[in-house]
């Protein structure tokens, strides 16, 4: 019995960690990074959510650049989002989608031109704040030129009308992401980290949270879906328009459309509370009877989850099954999962995983992204907590040396700073998630789940950093925790187990 259990992480872990077939990913080595300094702080302290965070200036942000050394493409300096408008027509004939992106942002600089992210599709039409204007494209970059310079502290609206098929994006970080079509003509999108803005124009970096409305039509057969929560269903004649309102702020991967012909938004119940909306997005085979069995479980993990890291940060939670992709993504309030992992055993620990994810990565978001272990190191060791829950404390460390018996073998990179075409590998995950293993050891049960509590919370709704989780611990231990850190997150040679 503990056996399984133990077995059924190791894969589960691998299956998360690896979303292609390209076996390099775990295994690169971590040469070539630029060597960066830790930015300055860069959260908010409060625990209601604001309607977005303030940007802070990195040293190297630019017009093309919010300055991440891990990717210098990605995100833009000059402005700070505050809120995505994607009103998205699915066309299944053509394969095609018609987009109208309304971006409003907030000027953090006087602004003769500036530059929103943006991969593919024909643009028909970009107006600022009503006015049609001028923009060039140059790789992914979109450069906006309004008319007349847009003042510091203005709130200004750029509206891209674009259409076409969308194609895939094959990042540095993973190959083959964005939008994706399934075998049943089922539409999705996975964008972390950096596919979001081939399918949106967008201020690409977790930096940058937003507020969105995302309104999806299609033929009345097919359901479309987004994160948050549906506030509108309009019928019209030959089309269903749905509007799904992310009042949290949110990254711009972790933005989402799920449309499928006979799929539903199905409602659980039993899991749903006052607080929380539990709804997942289901083709027909998986509804009612069929729903898989683990999925039952949502509520209970919630529950086990809001005692580890405290309240649940968003309104709804559920996830979408599709099709051709091996993978899982903790798209906010709505992950997505593979077809392959409903099917196999580990389907629980993934759906765990996921959801750990909603409080860390999607409430808590990186600020930059060489501190991804913030990410994926406490999603796995979520899954740890999950087995504590099912089976006691033995159970957990029998868990925990499993795991640290396969980071000896694997020689992955340390965690903290993993190279860029390797962000995903296995270590971050492993060794991210036996780090904290180490901190609960070295710190006792009461002090490292008010730590995990206290980082969830002070930084709800922001970014964080890795030296603000360790000041975090430092703070409610007592202790100097920078040497426990530094061996199991930079130093190359993996610590004892403790
Ligand atoms: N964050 C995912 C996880 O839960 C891994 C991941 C990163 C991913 N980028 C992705 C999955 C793109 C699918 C597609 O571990
Ligand atoms: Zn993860």
């Amino acid at each position: 019995m503990h056996r399984i259990v133990v077995i059924a992480v190791a894969v589960a872990l691998a299956g998360v960690a690896c979303t292609s077939n390209e076996p390099t990913e775990a295994s690169a080595p971590a040469g070539d990074q630029p060597t960066t300094t830790a930015p300055p702080a860069t959260t908010t302290t409060s625990t209601t959510s604001p309607a977005t965070t303030t940007i802070p200036e990195l040293p190297t942000a630019s017009q093309e650049s919010i300055g991440d050394p891990t990717y210098p493409g990605l995100g833009n300096a000059g402005y700070d989002v505050q809120h995505y408008d994607i009103d998205l027509v699915w066309r299944p004939e053509s394969g095609e989608i018609g987009v109208v992106t309304a971006v409003e942002a907030i000027a953090t600089d006087d602004l003769a031109e500036y530059n929103l992210d943006f991969h593919g599709f024909d643009i028909e039409r970009l107006a600022v704040d009503g006015v049609e204007t001028t923009f060039e494209r140059s790789e992914d970059e979109l450069v906006i030129r309004p008319d007349s310079s847009i003042a510091m502290g203005t709130t200004f609206t750029t509206e891209v009308t674009y259409r076409g098929v969308p194609e895939r994006y094959d990042s540095i970080a993973l190959p083959d992401m964005g939008w994706f079509s399934g075998p049943d003509g089922e539409q999705f999108v996975v964008a972390e980290p950096d596919a979001a803005h081939s399918w949106f124009p967008s201020n690409d970096h977790p930096l940058d949270k937003a507020t969105f409305t995302i309104s999806i039509t299609a033929p009345p057969a097919w359901t479309g879906a987004a994160n948050g929560e549906l506030v509108e269903e309009v019928d019209d004649i030959g089309s269903v328009t749905r509007t799904f309102s992310m009042s949290d702020p949110m990254t711009t991967y972790l933005a989402t459309v799920v449309i499928g012909e006979g799929w539903q938004i199905v409602e659980d119940e039993a899991a749903s509370t006052e607080e929380i909306a539990v709804r997942h997005v289901l083709p027909p085979d998986l509804q009612d009877a069929n729903t898989p069995a683990a999925l039952l479980r949502t509520g209970e993990m919630i529950a086990v989850f809001e005692e580890r890291f405290g309240v649940y940060p968003f309104d709804e939670y559920g996830i979408a099954v599709v099709g051709g992709f091996a993978g899982a993504l903790e798209n906010q309030t709505l992950s997505v999962f593979g077809r392959e992992f409903v099917e196999a055993p580990i389907f629980e620990y993934v759906l765990v995983h996921e959801l750990a994810h909603q409080w860390f990565g999607n409430s808590v978001t990186v600020a930059l992204w060489e501190d991804i272990w913030l990410h994926e190191g406490f999603a796995t060791y979520g899954e740890l907590i999950w087995a504590e829950h099912l089976h006691g404390n033995d159970v957990y460390r029998e868990f925990v040396a499993e795991r640290y018996a396969a980071v000896e073998l694997a020689e992955y990179p340390p965690p903290g700073d993993p190279p860029s075409d390797a962000l995903f590998n296995g270590g971050v995950y492993q060794r991210g998630a036996l780090t904290l293993h180490a901190l609960r050891q070295e710190v006792g049960d009461v002090a490292f789940f008010a730590i995990l509590r206290t980082f969830a919370t002070r930084f709800a709704y922001g970014n964080a950093t890795t030296a603000e989780f360790i000041s975090v611990a430092e703070e409610l231990s007592g202790l100097e925790l920078d040497d426990l850190f530094d061996a199991w997150l930079y130093e190359p040679e993996l610590p004892p187990l403790p």
